[in-house]
């Protein structure tokens, strides 16, 4: 299955690495240009146990790519997993200024049908929101999910590979489904 997913921060760059491995042809997106030349050549800048083992394989049997560009990888993929950071406002809630951003942007970049879902942590009501500006860029219909991440750092390739449970949510209001 094509797969892409946007922002190769912690949760992205995991999620991205074990879908490969489990077969998926990946392509992880990142606005950091820097982060992605350094990712291409199998450089990572986190510490993860088993994860470079992951990337260097993957990248050598070119089932994962890295790239700063959102509308190629939306065009190519089935499923965009959204895997931005949700920081913590000056007022306590969390800022959602780039996962919004990033939500337009696969908006305006799908060509057809797409299934979308949100790692991110995110406060209830966001996917609402999400649907929203998606809708206002696109007349393609495509499928909104929450699959919130769960992984403990220094531990989070096994809790990806091997999750005590996978929590997915889906709201069935989208024009279209295919799960
Ligand atoms: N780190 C964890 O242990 C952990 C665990 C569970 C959930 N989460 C949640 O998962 C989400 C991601 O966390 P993280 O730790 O991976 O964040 P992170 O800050 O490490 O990574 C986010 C990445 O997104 C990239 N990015 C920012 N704007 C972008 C854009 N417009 N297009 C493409 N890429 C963009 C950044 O350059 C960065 O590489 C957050 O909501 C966080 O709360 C994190």
């Amino acid at each position: 299955m094509n797969i892409g997913v946007i922002g190769t921060g912690y949760v992205g760059l995991v999620a991205g690495s074990c879908f490969a491995e489990s077969g998926n042809d990946v392509v992880c997106v990142d606005s950091n240009a820097e982060k992605v030349e350094q990712l291409k050549k199998g450089i990572i800048p986190i510490y993860e146990p088993g994860l470079p083992e992951l990337v260097e394989r993957n990248l050598r049997e070119e089932r994962l790519s890295f790239t700063t560009d959102l509308d190629a990888a939306v065009k190519k993929a089935f499923i965009i997993f959204i895997a931005v950071g949700t920081p913590t406002a000056s007022d306590g809630s969390a800022d959602l200024t780039t996962i919004h951003e990033v939500a337009a942007a696969i908006g305006r970049a799908m060509d057809r049908y797409k299934v979308i879902v949100v790692k991110s942590t995110v406060p209830a009501g966001t996917s609402s929101r999400l649907r929203e500006i998606i809708k206002n860029e696109t007349k393609h219909p495509f499928d909104l999910l929450s699959n919130p991440e769960f992984l403990k750092q220094g531990a989070a390739v096994d809790d990806f590979m091997k999750p005590d449970r996978i929590v997915v949510g889906w709201t069935p209001l989208s024009s279209q489904c295919v799960m």
